[in-house]
């Protein structure tokens, strides 16, 4: 669905769905060629970088191979906590590759950071992260990004991904929840 169909819940659209591919079509511009005849892994963290994975993947002109990993960012503790628990890893050996993190928002930075550093300690080539969203004035942990889409107000989005309550995933914009939905 687009925008069109939730425009009472949004406050406005941030990224049309034309804007989300051109911008990835340049990160996977910038990430190909960085990673010039090298084998080259990337990484999606279930759920709400599936979006990404799929339309970065396709706008590389090589082959590029994916593999998935699901995390439970907080345990049932508050997002300060830290706590990150794998639901599913990493189906690949990533020793002596070369991998890219890619997610579609990166707002404390607690999970990529851990995520960074639990795929580090499996001695790949190298790790990197790329990222469609993150907020800098959210973020409690340094978190070394390579590839960013956009830095984002510390606001509540949707879409592309980006879930309330597991709706709006599926809408094709990114757009700012408006208060009346959540609170
Ligand atoms: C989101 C996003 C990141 C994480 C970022 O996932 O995909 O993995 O939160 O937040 P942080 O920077 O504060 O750690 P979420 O836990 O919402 O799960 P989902 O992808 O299944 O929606």
């Amino acid at each position: 669905m687009d925008a069109s169909h939730v425009e009472n819940d949004l406050v406005n659209v941030l990224f049309t769905e034309a804007q989300i591919q051109q911008r990835l079509g340049e990160l996977a511009d910038e990430i190909e060629r960085d990673y010039e005849g090298k084998d080259l892994l990337i990484v999606g963290i279930l759920r709400g970088a599936v979006m990404v994975m799929a339309d970065l993947a396709r706008s590389f002109d090589r082959h590029v191979e994916m593999d998935w990993m699901a995390v439970s960012s907080y345990g049932s503790g508050s997002k300060s906590s830290g706590v990150v628990r794998i639901l599913k890893d990493l189906d690949s050996d990533i020793s002596g590759r070369h991998v890219v993190i890619v997610d579609e928002i990166i707002d404390t930075g607690l999970t990529l950071s851990w995520l960074t550093s639990n795929l580090s300690s499996r001695q790949p080539a190298s790790v990197e992260i790329c990222t469609l969203l993150r907020k800098p004035e959210a973020l409690a942990m340094p978190v070394d990004v390579k590839y960013v889409g956009w830095d984002i107000p510390n606001e509540f989005v949707v879409g592309y991904g980006l879930d309330y309550a597991e709706k709006y995933r599926n809408l094709r914009d990114i757009g700012t929840l408006a208060p009346h939905v959540y609170s």
